[in-house]
């Protein structure tokens, strides 16, 4: 059998090698953090999916070994594959930061500002986004689209204000249940989420939609507004099922079971399974098992997504770890590159500089002066 062939890539000056074939966004992903670009549209275990946001467009700076020369244009990462070589630039790149302000004010357009009232808030991708790299007004003076409202059934809501068109959810339809009943009808800025003659959404494995959607568009409706996903514990539970794996995140208050979902991964994916299949859940482990009674529960869940969510759950509680504190944890096994000693550069660290003692703001002459005087 013939070695697999290693490319090497470099993204945001970190270097690693990966398979031939794999894109800038899985080498990205491998080196982690901040280094990997944000994906609204990419879904790793979906076959087909990716191209469609432009939220994971970095710079090319050098093609290749061979060809070093830069990419003309920035490039959707999660649909470009590495070269032997290549170097890519991210959070590095003032062109990228820019195009990703761009692209998250253009997906914010006809996006309605609810998040005060969305059930999404907390764990949506476009919400942090925004604070990330969004402004804080809009330059858009037009009104918003709006739609006809459609009627997806007993388990699923549809908003499609809140829609990016992202395509997630059709190619869930497509490939986990046997007939897809939904789909984007027309194109541009007509293009819409939508049966096409009013159709409930109830396939087996249908519910998923509502986890892969990266906003609020597709929520679910035994969940509407009872809770805010940051007030729940999340607990990671299973159950013997006959058609999935039975391995959920159960989102409770006290011993009340608000809502079950999948178990997902940092990237806010779904999680494989220990056979390493991913582990999509059945519509009756989601939407029909809201008592505590019908899971084994494994203990509490950690919330990897930097996220509202993440916030304030267990650290230091009985029976949960509290976070690691060294760099390489925190910066996902990664040694820094330069450590600087604040020392070096600064006194106002130093034991013998008491700051109360400072009359006033103090500034850079302020420890100065002081540490002439010790
Ligand atoms: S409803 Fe959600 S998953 Fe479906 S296309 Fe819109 S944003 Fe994507
Ligand atoms: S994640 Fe690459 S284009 Fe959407």
């Amino acid at each position: 059998m013939s070695e697999q062939t290693l490319f090497k890539v470099t993204v945001d000056n970190i270097a690693i090698e990966v398979p031939a074939g794999t894109t800038i966004l899985q080498a990205a992903r491998q080196i982690g953090g901040a280094v990997a670009p944000p994906a609204m549209c990419y879904y790793s275990k979906l076959q087909g999916s990716g191209g469609k946001c432009r939220t994971c467009l970095v710079e090319v700076s050098k093609g290749s070994e061979k060809d070093p020369r830069p990419m003309p244009k920035l490039m959707a990462s999660c649909r470009t594959t590495v070269m032997d070589g290549m170097e890519v630039k991210n959070i590095t790149s003032e062109k990228v930061i820019d195009a990703r302000a761009g692209i998250v004010e253009f997906l914010l357009l006809n996006h309605p500002l609810d998040c005060p009232i969305c059930d999404q808030a907390g764990e949506c991708h476009l919400q942090d986004l925004s604070f990330e790299h969004g402004k804080s007004s809009t330059r858009y003076e037009f009104q918003r689209r709006t739609f006809k409202k459609h009627d997806l059934g007993k388990h699923i809501q549809l908003h499609m204000t809140r829609c990016i068109l992202c395509y997630r959810c059709v190619y869930v339809a497509d490939q986990l249940t046997n007939q897809r009943a939904h789909g984007i009808l027309d194109r541009g800025d007509h293009a819409e989420i939508a049966t096409h003659i009013e159709k409930s959404l109830d396939n087996d494995f249908i519910g998923n939609v509502i986890d892969v959607c990266p906003v609020g568009a597709l929520t679910d409706k035994t969940f509407r507004f009872k809770n805010r996903v940051w007030f729940l514990k999340p607990m990671d539970a299973h159950r013997d099922c006959p058609t999935c794996s039975g391995r959920v995140t159960l989102w409770n208050r006290g011993d009340e079971v608000f809502r079950v979902t999948a178990r997902k991964d940092q990237w806010g994916e779904i999680e494989d399974t220990p056979e390493g299949k991913p582990g999509w859940i059945c519509n009756t482990c989601r939407f029909d098992k809201k008592h505590a009674a019908d899971w084994v529960i494994e203990g509490p869940r950690e919330i990897n997504r930097h996220s509202v969510i993440a916030q304030g759950h267990y650290a230091g509680n009985v029976g949960t770890t509290l976070p690691t504190e060294t760099f390489k944890a925190v910066n996902d096994g990664r040694a820094p590159h330069l450590l600087m000693d604040i020392h070096h550069e600064s006194e106002v660290n130093l034991p013998s500089i008491h700051l109360s003692e400072i009359a006033g703001p103090s500034h850079g002459t302020t420890f100065k002066q002081n540490s002439k005087n010790a």
